[in-house]
């Protein structure tokens, strides 16, 4: 199937930069918003991105002209949806709000059109059934900032048909993106499945065993060789979204995590992270800066998070979700994640993990470990 011009709903955070990227390979771009105001600030934001390409002499003075004049910008959904071949849809994460815009877009897309969602947490096969075209539907779900993360993962729903995830595959590596298939409709996809259960266990034990935050984060960064600390990257991330995606993952399925109270709390209390200054920690004048971790401060075991980490690695490999490559390739371009998790695992011991979680599974089966962690023990 071939796709020639796309058309990106919504020009937020993630919505001009899908636009973005798609316009410098070549495709046609019909980026709608419903405000002419918000498409004028989104266009702004691709046209200083796209400069700072030809600065860094990455992109020639011609090539960003052509990408610029690749993408229209419109309020009005019918033109925005003529002779298209793909909507991707970026509008913010409320159902009822996707429900009315695919009610919208049924109206005016073409038989042809393939529709996209770049939902980070709503089940694929939900959005699917509330469309004329479930199986030529299909999750395709960008790492924020699209122009620099290199993950895509692509969700077929239950009904997606095989053509229509050839031609997302071609179209995530056509934009230049590594495309990682979760072969089905799952919580929290791949990398969310493991990263939100991960910030709550972190929580847990900064509550339960009374360890030192920056403790908790330097062993994470230097043991387990994440980018940055597990409440680093959850600050980063944004509470909102770290408390967004727990409301919309636990809904759907009751054991995709243990979820601690505290990030509700720091939610309610507008701690939501390095967008507004404070969120696990304090930054200064509301500007984000890294937390300075020292090695030495690597003082914790991380066991029991690395323990959570594999079991739900191993599910989705048990479930037949997403292979062990795969797995693997999501947790270090989508979390950026130096070691393989199941390499860590082997050096920690099967048998530890696995004792860990045990002890854990008494109090709910969120812990119980997965029948692949008793097979390599
Ligand atoms: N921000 C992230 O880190 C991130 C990462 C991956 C996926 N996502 C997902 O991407 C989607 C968009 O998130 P975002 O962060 O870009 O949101 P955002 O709030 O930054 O942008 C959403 C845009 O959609 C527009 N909009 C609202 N109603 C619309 C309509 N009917 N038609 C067209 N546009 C409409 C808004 O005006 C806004 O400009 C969500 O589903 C979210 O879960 C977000």
């Amino acid at each position: 199937m071939k796709i020639e011009k796309i058309t990106v709903l919504g020009s937020g955070t993630m919505g001009h930069g899908i636009a973005q990227i798609s316009a410098m390979v070549g495709y046609k771009v019909a980026l709608r918003d419903i405000d002419q105001s918000f498409l004028d600030k989104a266009m702004e934001k691709i046209r200083w991105s796209i400069n700072k390409l030809v600065e860094k002499n990455k992109l020639s003075r011609e090539e960003a002209d052509a990408t610029l004049a690749r993408i229209t910008t419109h309020v009005d959904l019918k033109e925005a949806l003529r002779d298209s071949d793909l909507v991707i849809e970026a509008v913010p994460e409320d159902l009822n709000l996707k429900k009315k815009v695919y009610s919208e877009v049924d109206r005016y897309a073409e038989e042809k059109t393939i529709y996209a969602s770049n939902t980070s947490t709503l089940p694929i096969t939900e959005l699917a059934s509330l469309t004329s075209r479930p199986n030529r539907f299909i999750g395709i779900h960008f790492f924020n900032p699209p122009q620099l993360m290199k993950l895509v993962e692509v969700i077929p729903s239950s009904s997606t048909e095989q053509e229509i995830i050839d031609t997302a595959i071609g179209y995530v590596r056509k934009v230049e993106k590594e495309p990682v298939l979760c072969k089905k409709d799952v919580a929290g996809f791949i990398v969310n499945r493991i990263f939100i259960p991960l910030v709550h266990e972190a929580a847990w034990i900064l509550e339960e065993e009374k360890v030192e935050m920056r403790s908790i984060d330097a062993s994470v960064k230097y043991k387990l060789g994440f980018p940055m600390g597990i409440f680093e990257l959850a600050d980063y991330t944004g509470i909102d979204v770290v408390h967004k995606a727990t409301v919309e993952m636990h809904a759907r399925d009751k054991k995709v995590i243990n979820p601690s109270p505290l990030i509700e709390k720091l939610y309610k209390e507008n701690r939501l992270g390095q967008k507004n200054g404070k969120g696990f920690y304090d930054y200064q004048q509301g500007s984000y800066t890294r937390i300075d971790l020292k090695e030495d401060e690597a003082t914790y075991d991380p066991i029991r998070l690395l323990a959570v980490a594999i079991n739900n690695a191993s599910w989705l490999i048990t479930n037949d979700v997403s292979s062990k490559e795969d797995v693997e390739k999501a947790l270090r371009l989508g979390m950026g994640l130096r070691y393989s998790v199941f390499e860590l695992a082997k050096n920690y011991g099967y048998d530890r993990i696995v004792n860990t979680l045990n002890k854990l599974s008494i109090r709910t089966e969120f812990y119980k470990p997965d029948p692949l962690l008793i097979k390599l023990k």
